[in-house]
């Protein structure tokens, strides 16, 4: 990953491959942004009009290059759009910060240093800004370039250095700002890379040894259930959809403990390590991207992470639900019965609306330590993306307070998300004639068909919040922002600010 440090030295002295300097939308034209005068005053105070004549807006997402000023140790000048100019001429935000840096330092890749002269107003602009180019510069080239040279292989790797101009490396603020980007995108990234990896590597079985090997490295405690554990102990929602594959399904549980802390946040992740829909099959054209079934356990193994390396005070624990949805002979049938770990029966209809079957099991689990909350995570229905398409995600919870609380942290942190009902008449919709309940019902609502399954799963008087992540988990267009093609660590960045509300008080 890129590496970032602070600097109050002046553009032109800078020895870099790119001066990176924002251009935002004014009435009258493209407007510099603060931060970048030194370069202005080179260019006689006309970087505006030359920006301008070049075809420059200062439009979010744009991207402007220009030759340095004479003087200058650097060669490049890229100027990347803010947007408009906001009312007082400072106060650019954060999410627009995080995202000019970000598109930068895409382009930045195969680069060796650049220097952001963005605004800097506080240590939150820091934040975001450091965000922004160590999200933007992720690049998954693991199984990329076999046999290429090594020329071609750098030329693509992610800008190695950056400069953050304008930031204090002696300011306390500004310093923990960058400690706290650098963590929880370096475990986004993570998260990003196992979405990516291709299914016939990352097994449930393979996601586990990695959970055990960063629980190692940070400090957590873990327990994995294999299949013999979880038949042991009655898992029949998760047995019953991991029963297809010779990839057998694992339950990872993290936890991190803080000695200060005096609150318990669950974080529940539905981990299909690859979502063939079952003996329900899914057709082609809705499968070659079912690798990213995942993203819930991805995200929720990177929030935990993130929040031991932020010495957070809470008590976190991290639930990844593992399994591997495929037909077979031992496959789960339609019509199948299965006895759930709360000891409820589920008639499955439908082998595609596994999800819900592996959530159910270990939001029982997680119900029994009785957390303060719990947040479950998921690429639950494709319902989901049609009623908020492929950038924001659902939001639904049994306490509308906390559904509030998460929609406004998910807000702050640059996540769009939105809230969803939970309609009690579509439960009737689930009324099995064999079972307690059945996986499907009205396809009308049902992505809140399924948020109204899994709260049936939910211990009694436990505040519950699901985030259904189908539509932003996987970025199927090309990358915008400091968002790339592919997996995206949707919800880690709102998982974290949960966990640092919470340990502030700030939250239940
Ligand atoms: N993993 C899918 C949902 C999904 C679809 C995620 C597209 C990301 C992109 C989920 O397991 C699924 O198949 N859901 C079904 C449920 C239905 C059978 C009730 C769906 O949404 O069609
Ligand atoms: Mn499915
Ligand atoms: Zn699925």
């Amino acid at each position: 990953m890129t590496a970032l440090t602070l600097s109050t030295s002046a553009a032109p002295g800078l020895r870099a491959d790119a001066i990176v300097i924002g251009v935002a939308k004014g009435a009258k034209g493209p407007v510099v942004a603060p931060g970048a005068e030194a370069v202005d005053k080179a260019y006689d105070g006309k970087l505006a009009g030359v920006l301008e004549t070049l075809g420059a807006s200062g439009a979010e997402g744009e991207l402007t290059k220009l030759p340095a000023p004479a003087g200058f140790k650097s060669a490049l000048v890229i100027a990347v759009g803010l947007g408009t100019v906001p009312d007082d001429g400072t106060g650019y935000g954060a999410e627009a910060l995080r995202r000019a840096a970000g598109v930068a330092a895409r382009t930045l890749n195969g680069a060796k240093k650049a220097a952001f002269a963005l605004p800097v107003e506080d240590a939150a602009a820091v934040g975001a800004i450091a965000e922004g180019v160590l999200l933007g510069a992720y690049s998954f080239d693991v199984y990329k370039d076999n046999g290429s040279s090594a020329k071609a292989k750098a030329d693509k790797a992610p800008l190695a250095e950056a400069t953050l101009l304008g930031g204090k490396p002696r300011d306390a603020a500004h310093k923990a700002a960058l400690a706290r980007a650098t963590a929880v995108s370096e475990e986004l990234n993570r998260a990003r890379d196992l979405i990516n990896t291709p299914p016939n590597d990352l097994t449930p079985a393979a996601f586990a040894a990695i959970a055990q090997r960063a629980a190692k490295e940070h400090g957590l405690k873990v327990q994995v259930l294999d299949d013999k554990a979880l038949a042991k102990d009655g898992y029949g929602g998760i047995l019953g959809v991991g029963g297809g594959s010779a990839a057998t399904p694992r339950l990872v549980k993290l936890s991190y403990t803080s000695p200060g802390a005096d609150k318990h946040l669950a974080f529940v992740g539905k981990g299909i390590t690859y979502d063939s829909g079952g003996i329900s099959l899914k057709p082609a054209g809705h499968n070659e991207t079912m690798k990213c079934d995942m993203s819930g356990a991805a995200a929720v193994f990177a929030a935990v992470v993130s929040a031991a390396r932020l010495g957070l005070e809470v008590n976190v624990t991290g639930w990844l639900a593992l399994a591997e949805n495929m037909p077979s002979g031992s496959a789960v049938r339609p019509g199948d019965v299965l006895r759930m770990y709360s000891g409820k029966t589920v008639e499955v209809l439908n082998t595609d609306a596994e999800g819900r079957l592996v959530l159910a099991d270990a939001l029982w689990a997680a119900s029994a330590e009785n957390p303060d909350a719990i947040v479950d995570v998921a690429t639950l229905t494709g319902a989901m993306m049609l009623a908020l398409g492929s950038r924001t995600f659902g939001i639904m919870a049994n306490d509308d307070a906390f559904r509030t609380a998460i929609h406004e942290a998910a807000e702050e942190v640059g996540e769009p998300a939105w809230p969803m009902p939970l309609p009690e008449h579509l439960r009737k919709g689930m009324d099995s004639p064999t079972a307690d309940i059945a996986n499907m019902g009205e396809r009308m609502g049902g992505g809140l068909v399924a948020g109204l399954f899994l709260r049936e799963f939910v211990g009694e008087g436990i505040t519950w919040a699901h985030l259904d992540i189908a539509g932003p988990a996987f970025n199927e267009g090309g990358a915008f922002g400091y968002t790339p093609k592919g997996g995206t660590g949707s919800a880690v960045r709102t998982l974290v600010r949960l966990a640092e509300l919470t340990a502030e008080g700030d939250l239940g």
